[in-house]
């Protein structure tokens, strides 16, 4: 180890790649003329033909008192770019259009690749420095739904994207194991369970009760106060009921694992909202000693999902009138039971407390966006200041319709994962291989575009399911980027000796092709950047078919294993092997497997 003096390693430097160093050349080269412009105003020209890097002047001329027209003209004649990435620079209407040094850009590209291949992408921005990111967090008492598929997805991915990033992450799967559900579902198990019912399928059975139960206390809302009464008890720890809450936990959490080892996702800690229980009277007490939380009617009824609560009920709330939200945050029911929402305060104080993050984040869906504000607030109030960012996603939509678990309307997530394989599986039936390996081909293909589907669009969007977009071998899919993975792999395997070994020479890579295929992979470090910071992983999916899209063209125009030369051969190797390894990492990065050959 050579951990410096205070027994703690040095730094490491933040890499810098092509693009990003291309864009402060150009910062530098503006102010050598006295303006300045930023380095996310360099604009990367796509689908141009005048301008690799552009950036316009309008601002930057305003701030300088200038005509924009002018000062690009003059700026123009006057930037020296020897020392730099670019070959020329010209003015067109107010903005700078430079053209890389394609020699020198091929060869910085290169070299960033060369630093290490399979970590090509990587940052250490985040060294040091936690994240916590609560993803998943299906209920016990619900099927594991198309809804939770999104968060585990996208949550999964953001872990990767964010490691690479260097950042420390916690995944935990914050499981909805507790609150008042569970006490409608304890008074449906005692009237109506049926042992070998709940044992053959745990969560849709679970499912059927609820929805009985909700059926049944519309006509007997006696119901109701005996649910209460049963999660009041859970809450006491009595035994009985405990007894019964756990053999629900065990069974659905077993079903949720097969699905997880399915989609091939994994987390760093499981705590679900019952770990929280014996904090919860503590942080109530606190909030009421502080003076942030007051015992009151609250004025409308209020709550969320589950948690009804009552207009005439006398319960602890926190005000949050001082952060201009009207509805204040229900910690605790008259009755003393807690709600999700003191369930969730008293679990980021404990990973506040244990992991001491730089942030927290929470993947679950657009609808709870109003009650992660009141959330945030109330954490305020209750004086911490670690930042809880709602990463927000749109809702699943399906050709069935909106979803209702109280109405039993619900599409089962394992159903669909199923469907995803026997379709994938149509699609390789004829391939010439063993059946096992076509198996496991059809299940890597059907995971794959499940997850590209959602991670491919901008995650506030609606996810519509549509199965043959979804798995289109020549359409922006899951199938077509493993696709191209596979035929890079094909080409290297054919040339029979690793390309990494041989020495590529960055000056012949001339040909639009290749140079348009380098372009698309010194893209791909500034989009893991953007899509870890914005966490936005559509930002990866879209370069990766970008990068597919030049490298299929490549592949038709030009000739690598029949090479003119061996050095070209060499070269063109090695750009295969950029190519292969980026599509590699970045399907990594979507939590998506790639298949050996397809
Ligand atoms: N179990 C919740 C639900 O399905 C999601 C929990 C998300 N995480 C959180 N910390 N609130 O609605």
């Amino acid at each position: 180890m050579n951990d410096s003096a205070a027994g703690l390693a040095d730094p490491l430097p933040v890499p810098v790649y092509t693009l990003t160093k291309a864009r402060s050349q150009i910062v530098r080269l503006v102010e050598t003329q006295g303006l300045k412009v930023r380095p996310d105003e360099v604009r990367d020209v796509e689908a141009e033909v005048h301008a690799d890097l552009a950036v316009p002047l309008f601002r930057a001329a305003k701030d300088a008192g200038a005509d924009p027209v002018a000062l690009a003209r003059e700026l123009a004649s006057k930037l020296d770019l020897s020392h730099t990435l670019f070959r020329q620079v010209e003015a067109a209407q107010g903005y700078l259009n430079f053209r890389f040094n394609p020699v020198r850009f091929a060869r910085s590209v290169v070299r960033d690749f060369q630093i290490e291949p399979e970590g090509y992408g990587k940052s250490t921005l985040g060294q040091g420095k936690t994240i916590v990111i609560d993803y998943s967090s299906p209920n016990i008492a619900k099927p594991f739904s198309v809804g939770h598929l999104r968060s585990t997805v996208i949550g999964h991915s953001l872990h990767r994207i964010l490691s690479w990033l260097g950042y420390f992450l916690v995944g935990d799967n914050h499981l909805g194991d507790w609150g008042t559900q569970f006490g409608k579902l304890l008074e449906a198990w005692e009237i109506w369970g049926r042992e070998e019912l709940f044992k053959e399928h745990p969560t849709r059975y679970l499912l059927d009760l609820y929805v009985r139960f909700h059926e049944e206390a519309k006509v007997n809302p006696a119901l109701d106060d005996r649910a209460r009464d049963w999660f009041r008890r859970l809450e006491n720890k009595d035994q009985a009921a405990t007894r019964v809450w756990r053999r629900f936990v065990e069974l659905s959490s077993a079903e949720f694992q097969r699905i997880y080892d399915l989609l091939g996702v994994e987390f760093d800690s499981t705590l679900g909202e019952s770990f929280y229980a014996d904090r919860l009277e503590p942080l109530v007490r606190h909030a009421l000693d502080r003076g942030v939380a007051k015992r009151e009617h609250p004025l409308e009824p209020a709550g969320n999902g589950e948690d009804d609560v009552a207009r005439d009920e006398r319960v602890v709330l926190i005000p949050l009138d001082s952060a201009g939200i009207d509805t204040p945050l229900i910690l605790q029911k008259s009755d003393g039971t807690s709600l999700y929402a003191t369930r969730e305060i008293a679990t980021a104080e404990y990973r506040i407390e244990n992991w001491n993050p730089e942030q927290i984040l929470y993947v679950v869906g657009n609808e709870q966006t109003f009650y992660f504000r009141q959330f945030n607030a109330a954490l305020r109030l209750l004086g911490r200041r670690t930042p809880c960012v709602h990463v927000s996603f749109g809702l699943v939509r399906l050709p069935e319709g909106r979803m209702s678990t109280r109405e039993g309307r619900v599409v089962f997530l394992e159903d669909v994962i199923i469907e995803a394989i026997r379709r994938a599986r149509r699609i390789v039936e004829d391939r010439d291989m063993p059946d096992d390996e076509k198996e496991e081909l059809a299940r890597i293909v059907g995971i794959g575009a499940i997850k590209y589907a959602d991670l491919s669009q901008s995650r506030v969007k609606e996810v519509v399911f549509d199965w043959d977009k979804m798995l289109a071998l020549d359409g922006d899919s899951a199938p077509y980027l493993q696709y191209a993975h596979t035929r890079c792999r094909s080409i290297l395997n054919k040339a029979g000796k690793p390309a990494l070994k041989s020495r590529p020479d960055p000056g012949l890579l001339i040909h639009p092709d290749e140079v348009e295929l380098l372009r698309q992979i010194a893209r791909f470090p500034e989009a893991v950047l953007a899509a870890g910071t914005n966490h936005e992983p559509h930002r990866i999916a879209g370069r990766l078919y970008k990068l597919s899209q030049s490298f299929s063209s490549f592949y038709n125009n030009v000739p690598v294993l029949k090479a003119d030369s061996q050095d070209l051969l060499r070269t063109r190797l090695y750009l295969v092997e950029m190519t292969g390894a980026t599509l590699r990492n970045g399907l990594w990065l979507l939590g998506i497997e790639v298949p050996d050959r397809m």
